[in-house]
């Protein structure tokens, strides 16, 4: 059984204060439960402080980097190390997110270095990001987008790290644009890069491979989503900038 795993990607909202606003909130919605899902939020860098909890008693928050760099330490201006993300009690980091291919330069191969510096160096779970343009959408390139983008992203790892990794499929189109993917078109594409991670790495690890979702998911959307036989969580954006939104999203599976 692969254990859902909801992630919230506030992108470049939220400065410490209201980082530190969400969290009171969060916590007082918590009070104290668990949620059945593994869940994270990666805050902009200089918010995580706010996320964490000033107490034992406190509530634990799960965080995720947006980014990291793949060399050690060095001159490179404006980069984080995993031996900083580290250092912070840091969990997750995303990498290769759209944006930061679309914005930033990165590519299948940039984000493959990122990945194996993570498994080599940190002890990160990352989460892989893949998906198509609208462009490639229309044009039914989909699937052969994504085949790319994995079987590059993913090149050179060993069975048991592939097994660890998360993967999130996420269509550019539907990335804050409030046009979800239907279930069936999210279904399909993740039950196609659960097959690619099969050709590449066997059936034990494609069958232990969390994929999940990610492009205008909500509270109103989670739940049909999350039924979907390949599909094991959410990488949320929008919807996870609200305290309550983002607890409907972690208990999905409650009524
Ligand atoms: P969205 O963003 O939920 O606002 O569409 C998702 C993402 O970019 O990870």
């Amino acid at each position: 059984m692969r254990k859902p795993i909801i992630v919230g990607n506030w992108k470049m909202n939220k400065g410490p204060e209201e980082a530190q606003k969400f969290y009171i909130e969060l916590e007082k919605i918590m009070d104290g439960k668990t949620v059945d899902v593994e869940w994270a939020i990666a805050a902009p860098a200089l918010s995580m402080v706010s996320l964490m909890a000033d107490t034992d008693k406190g509530l634990y928050i799960p965080l995720a980097a947006q980014n990291v760099h793949h060399a050690k330490s060095g001159a490179f201006t404006g980069e984080l190390s995993l031996d900083m993300l580290m250092e912070y009690g840091l969990e997750y980091v995303i990498i290769g997110h759209s944006e930061r291919r679309e914005y930033f330069n990165e590519t299948d191969e940039t984000v493959n270095l990122k990945i194996k510096a993570t498994i080599a160096n940190s002890d990160l779970t990352p989460i892989m990001a893949f998906g198509e343009t609208e462009k490639e959408f229309d044009d039914k390139k989909t699937l052969e987008v994504v085949k790319r983008q994995i079987t590059k992203g993913l090149d050179g790892i060993s069975k048991e790290d592939a097994k660890e990794i998360v993967l999130a499929y996420e269509p550019i189109w539907a990335i804050g644009t409030g046009k979800t993917a239907t279930p069936k078109q999210a279904q399909d594409v993740i039950k196609h890069s659960r097959d690619i991670v099969k050709e590449m790495f066997g059936k034990e690890v494609s069958e232990a491979i969390r994929i999940q979702y990610g492009g205008s998911m909500k509270p109103e959307n989670i739940k049909e989503l999350m039924e979907q036989p390949d599909i094991d969580g959410g990488l949320v954006g929008g919807a996870s900038l609200d305290a309550k939104s983002f607890y409907k999203l972690l208990t999905y599976n409650k009524d």
